[in-house]
């Protein structure tokens, strides 16, 4: 067996007074492709924020390639944060930016800041963003302000922003959230093949069960921030999945 990328022990997450993650136990290994799923309000954010280092964990142990993040040093923890990309559920693009700069930003943690500041004025690597911008189908965009874009437009650019990373690890908070339904398994479908001829991880919450079951080779289903099942995704049945959703009908 491979060294695990994340091994979570008893791992919890309180927000003051509110329990988000009670007691996870976890390990998740280079390749596999992950989904979490569960209704709103279930912890799937929250564990993805833990996992790229943004929260802290308040119980538990989370280790990142063998080392607790949340006690690295900032240069350590920089170094690993850097081979763990995320499309966050609320994006974080600047609006007011041109797409190539919001591309470009997944060099960040590796330009130095001259590089950077110098980028936003004659963008740098240009071949590089368009390459990601192909990749994601929208090339024509690359000079277009942010705010131009529709919804689906801006997920697809913070994905290109991740493939310009280029990291071991890719986290994905609901990144089809915004998508019509072909643009949502061409997105499923790149960040799969991603995985499968180049070895990248993935963790990613879903809402659509149906990616989920297609796309990932593993579900971790949480609900009100337990792990209520943990295993392959063909293996989950339809009683579970009403069980995770509680009273809400999946019909
Ligand atoms: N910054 C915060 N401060 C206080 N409570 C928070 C914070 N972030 C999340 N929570 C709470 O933690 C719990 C888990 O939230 P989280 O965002 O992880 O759920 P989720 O599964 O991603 O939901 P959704 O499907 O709606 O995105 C919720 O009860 C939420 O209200
Ligand atoms: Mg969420």
């Amino acid at each position: 067996m491979p060294e695990a990328i994340f091994v979570g022990r008893s791992l919890t997450c309180h927000f003051r007074g509110v329990t988000a993650l009670e007691g996870l136990n976890f390990c998740i290994y280079p390749g596999e492709k992950v989904g979490l799923i569960g209704a709103s309000g279930a912890g799937k954010s929250t564990l993805l924020s833990l996992l790229n280092g943004q929260l802290r964990p308040t119980g538990g142990e989370l280790l990142t390639w063998g080392e607790p993040l949340a006690q690295l040093s900032p240069r350590r923890r920089r170094r690993i944060q850097r081979q763990i990309g995320t499309i966050y559920q609320q994006l974080n693009l600047v609006d007011s930016l041109a797409v190539i700069h919001n591309v470009n930003a997944g060099h960040l943690g590796r330009w130095s800041f001259l590089k950077a500041a110098f980028s936003l004025i004659f963008p740098c690597d240009r071949p590089l963003a368009l390459a990601a911008l192909e990749q994601v189908r929208i090339p024509e965009k690359i000079l277009t302000r942010t705010d131009e874009l529709s919804g689906g437009q801006k997920q697809r650019v913070a994905l290109a922003r991740v493939l310009v990373q280029d990291p071991a690890v890719i986290l994905a908070d609901e990144p089809i959230a915004s998508l019509d339904p072909h643009l949502s398994r061409e997105m499923m479908d790149l960040l799969a093949h991603l995985c499968d001829t180049q070895g990248k991880t993935l963790v990613i919450s879903l809402h659509s069960l149906e990616f989920a079951r297609s796309h990932c080779d593993r579900l971790i289903g949480l609900k009100t921030g337990k792990i209520l099942f943990d295993q392959p995704a063909a293996t989950v049945n339809d009683t579970q999945i009403a069980h995770l959703y509680g009273h809400q009908s999946i019909y």
